[in-house]
């Protein structure tokens, strides 16, 4: 069975871009179709300045989360990171395979480096080596596919490149993943900036519809979403990139065509509040699963404890073969010794 890897950050709330763009699909067809593995990737989120109580609760935040949007623990695994030392110490072996080069011409790195810099911040150097952490991720669980936004294309394709680049050097380790882009997934922009992807970690409140928002603040958000000069609803990425993308959340939302939404909308205004009821109701299941997590918090840890089982079980012993294969002595096992006294 094809193997799935994927990982969300825990350096923001999760948003409706996260949810319309990769757990729904997580929750509706991977962990049906595949081997299907989660993880909130904390180690991840330490790259820059962060605070480490924020950092605890949004780990715990987002595995409730991936719960609450239907993944089964049944049916997939979900797990924290930080639990399963496999990713730590794969991520050096693999450092000693990257090339410095190879990690300074990272777009997200050259970005995220030079906006630090600007504000006069010392670049973490975590930061740099992030792309090897999550190739790490990947590589040890022997991932056929990873599906992601296509602003992580670049760090799929260097686990790639690592992968084969071990396999020529010290022998078949590991399998060679491949980038997925979500099959029906929307690509949901920023309300505000709708040029720009909503992301978790930007912190434009009014921009970005939050999967706790209560209803009102939801509606509210997209009331307000800027949209363009011109009066008729026309679908036009290029031309009418806020239109564009309240007719994409929509027919995220509803199964719809965003190109026959636009004929059925007569003004902005209708298309706003069409779209913001469309956004209550996909939310509305997914806050209530929350709130019932979050009044177990027992089972929530219990799953995470038996996810990160079943996550060491699966990494483990590739690891142990890429240490071996790349020269570190195995260590001696307990009973040996004593025998050998
Ligand atoms: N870098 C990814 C992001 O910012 C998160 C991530 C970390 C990830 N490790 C991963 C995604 C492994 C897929 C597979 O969104």
């Amino acid at each position: 069975m094809t193997r799935v890897f994927s990982g969300i950050k825990p350096t923001g709330h999760l948003t409706l871009g996260n949810y319309l763009g990769a757990m729904r699909q997580w929750a509706a067809v991977d962990q049906h179709q595949a081997d299907a593995v989660f993880c909130i990737v904390d180690l991840h989120g330490m790259t820059v300045d962060h605070d480490p109580a924020r950092l605890r609760r949004l780990t715990r935040q987002g595995a409730t989360l991936l719960l609450a949007a239907g993944l089964d623990p049944e049916l997939c695994t979900v797990f924290v990171q930080s639990h399963v030392d496999e990713h730590a110490r794969l991520s050096y072996v693999l450092e000693c395979v990257a090339t410095d080069g190879e990690m300074r011409r990272m777009f997200q790195y050259k970005e995220k480096a030079a906006r630090e810099r600007v504000r006069g911040g010392s670049v973490r150097l975590s930061l740099l080596t992030y792309p090897v952490l999550m190739a790490a991720d990947i590589l040890a669980y022997g991932a056929d596919e990873v599906p992601v936004g296509d602003d992580q294309a670049q760090h799929v394709e260097l686990a790639r490149d690592l992968a084969v680049r071990f396999n020529q050097r010290y022998g078949h380790t590991f399998v060679v993943p491949k980038a997925t882009l979500p099959r029906v997934a929307a690509r949901v922009m920023n309300l505000q900036e709708p040029t720009s992807k909503m992301g978790k970690s930007d912190d434009s409140g009014p921009g970005i519809v939050y999967l706790l928002d209560e209803p009102d603040v939801v509606r509210k958000k997209v009331m307000r979403a800027v949209t363009d000069s011109g009066r008729e609803v026309v679908y036009d990425r290029e031309g009418r990139p806020g239109v564009t993308n309240l007719l994409e959340i929509l027919a995220a939302c509803t199964g719809g065509n965003p190109e026959s939404l636009a004929d059925v909308h007569q003004s902005y205004g209708a298309l706003k509040k069409d779209t913001a009821e469309a956004v209550v109701e996909v939310l509305r299941p997914v806050q209530a699963r929350h709130k019932e997590l979050c009044a177990d918090p027992g089972y929530v840890e219990e799953v995470l404890r038996h996810g990160a089982e079943k996550a060491r079980a699966m990494a483990r012993p590739t690891v142990d073969t890429a240490y071996r294969a790349i020269g570190l002595l195995p260590p001696v096992a307990e009973p040996a010794l004593n025998a050998a006294r």
